[in-house]
């Protein structure tokens, strides 16, 4: 086991920041930078959002809309830590993307926002997190605007979410009387200081809460007040549990403004030390230890490039095992060919550099000639370890597509298949209805966007897309015999996916449940694994 190897992956930590749109993740990633040396100043991070159309040389819908339909990496270092943040696309350009690219995370952190408490983008990605075990460390923000009472919070994330929650801090007033907090693992309290409207990092005055100095300085009511909540969180509350946090079933709280960097700093410092390096990742041949000399990774996302003179794709590969070195040869598991990774990539928001080595934790892109899928291994050695842990997210958007032009139909079916191979789309067909007929499902609207604009430009073919009033889907994984006949309602309809399996589309929940109490032989899933 090579020294420098186990040396490196001890400093990564690799997270997604996941919430509800406007809570907050942008502001929240550019503080973090902010702290982390890798931005002087805050702004930086914004104003390159508003600016992308001007300097991307992506895709037109990106252009117009202003918005990324991408999610990229930055990567900084920060007190001897090597820090990857996967970002996770929220508004309109929300996409199956969104969800695969927390199968690359080590750990989560989830924005709320504190005058609306948990919402719906965050618990859909809360799921996926929930799903596969990792950390998921919680930080309430907007202090500085008055929000919902911080006890109300909590309860909001254990009832909406499942998850015990044991707060790291507790706030010291709120709105315009936000002071700072009282740290609970250090029993300190931290006032903030904002100087400069967030611009750059705020000073802290930390000390002990019998200290004379801060009864003064938080007047006697909110001294009193704080005393007061802090003897209830510890007789009521859940005891601190560093392996049920590790494992998910205990999400530490951290309360803040991101805007105005209060709570920010600490937040980083205690999120580095709690959040784990990268940990063995299961495949084929059991776990395969990050440690290990053999160098392996996994395709999580692939991304076309829209420009019609340089129409090459990326593929994102996450790093499990070894040195990445460029240049190397490795085996593509699924295809059993081997392959030279030339000019790999590493992504720091929209600037790309080409990347001499790297390591468990780390993201780099990879050119694709067209031979990657979602979900293939890529390994040093022989042995044909593949990772088999990215699987198919329930598609909420479904709409029939055709070709205008019935001569175009080869182009269009071969298109449409490289698509969903790619993981833009899922693909649908009813079975047994003589015509072929294409139900194609997606997470986010923005893809059937996508989806007409690559098939016209990269295929040639102009499609007609009509929208249907499906947003739910199960895949049937009960074994249906012909004996089997399904009871449906009468806006439910049955298809197949692209390897053929069952699956059902609703329009709303309560068909689902209405299906699933008449059929009671069947078993539902919300999400499929890749087969
Ligand atoms: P997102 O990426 O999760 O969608 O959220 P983003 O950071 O873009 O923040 C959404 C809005 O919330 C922004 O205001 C941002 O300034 C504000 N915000 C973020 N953190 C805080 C905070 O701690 N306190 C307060 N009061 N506001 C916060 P905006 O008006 O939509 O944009 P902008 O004009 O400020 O850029």
């Amino acid at each position: 086991m090579s020294k420098s190897i186990q040396s490196e992956v001890q400093k990564r930590r690799t997270f997604a920041i996941i919430s509800h749109p406007d809570a907050g993740k942008t502001t929240l990633t550019e503080k973090l930078l902010l702290y982390g040396g890798a931005i002087r100043e805050a702004g930086s991070v914004k104003s390159r959002k508003s600016q992308r159309h001007a300097v991307s040389d992506w895709m037109e819908i990106e252009k117009q809309r202003g918005i990324s339909v991408t999610s990229s990496v930055l990567q900084f270092n920060y007190k001897s830590h090597c820090i990857n943040i996967l970002d996770t696309p929220g508004h309109q350009d929300f996409s199956e993307d969104t969800y695969r690219t927390l199968m690359a995370a080590d750990s989560a952190v989830m924005v709320v926002d504190s005058s609306k408490g948990v919402e719906d983008q965050t618990k859909k990605l809360f799921k996926v997190c929930k799903m596969r075990g990792i950390p998921i460390f919680t930080f309430i923000n907007k202090l500085d605007r008055e929000g919902r009472d911080p006890y109300e919070l909590l309860e909001d994330i254990e009832n909406n979410l499942g998850i015990r929650s044991y707060p790291m801090n507790w706030p010291i007033g709120s709105g315009k009387h936000f002071k700072g907090v009282y740290n609970r693992r250090s029993n300190q309290v931290e006032l903030f200081d904002d100087g400069n409207h967030g611009q750059s990092k705020s000073t802290t005055l930390t000390g002990d809460l019998s200290d004379e100095k801060f009864s003064t300085l938080l007047g006697l009511g909110l001294h009193e007040k704080l005393q007061e909540d802090l003897e209830l969180l510890d007789h009521a509350g859940d005891p601190y549990d560093h392996a049920k946090i590790l494992s998910g079933e205990l999400t530490p709280v951290f309360f803040g403004s991101a805007l105005t960097n209060f709570g920010v700093e600490p937040f980083l410092n205690a999120f580095i030390n709690m959040t784990p390096p990268p940990s063995p990742r299961s495949s084929n041949l059991g776990p395969v230890d990050p440690n290990s000399e053999n160098f392996t990774g996994f395709i999580f996302k692939i991304q076309a490039n829209m420009n019609p003179t340089h129409r090459d794709r990326i593929a994102f590969l996450r790093i499990c095992s070894g040195k990445f070195e460029k240049g190397m040869q490795v085996t593509h598991v699924q295809e059993n060919k081997k392959i030279r990774l030339a000019q790999p990539q590493q992504f720091m928001a929209q600037d790309r550099v080409v990347v001499e080595e790297a390591y468990p934790g780390d993201i780099i892109g990879i050119h694709d000639p067209g031979i990657f899928k979602i979900g293939d291994t890529l390994c040093a050695d022989n042995s044909g370890t593949a990772y088999h842990d990215i699987p198919i997210f329930a598609p909420e958007h479904f709409a029939k597509v055709y070709t205008k032009n019935a001569l175009k139909r080869k182009q269009f079916i071969k298109g449409i298949t490289q698509l969903s191979e790619e993981g833009s789309i899922q693909v649908f067909r009813r079975p047994n209805i003589g015509v072929e007929e294409l139900i194609i499902g997606v997470v986010g609207v923005l893809q059937f966007e996508v989806l007409e604009y690559r098939l016209k430009n990269e295929y040639g073919v102009d499609v007609i897309i009509e929208t249907l009033p499906y947003r739910y889907v199960r895949w049937v994984k009960s074994d249906l015999n012909q004996n089997d006949k399904i009871s449906m309602t009468m806006d439910t309809m049955l298809v197949e996916d692209a390897s053929e399996n069952p699956v059902l589309i609703f329009q709303n929940e309560w068909s689902i449940r209405q299906i699933e109490e008449r059929n009671k032989f069947m078993k539902l899933e919300e999400i499929s694994i890749r087969s």
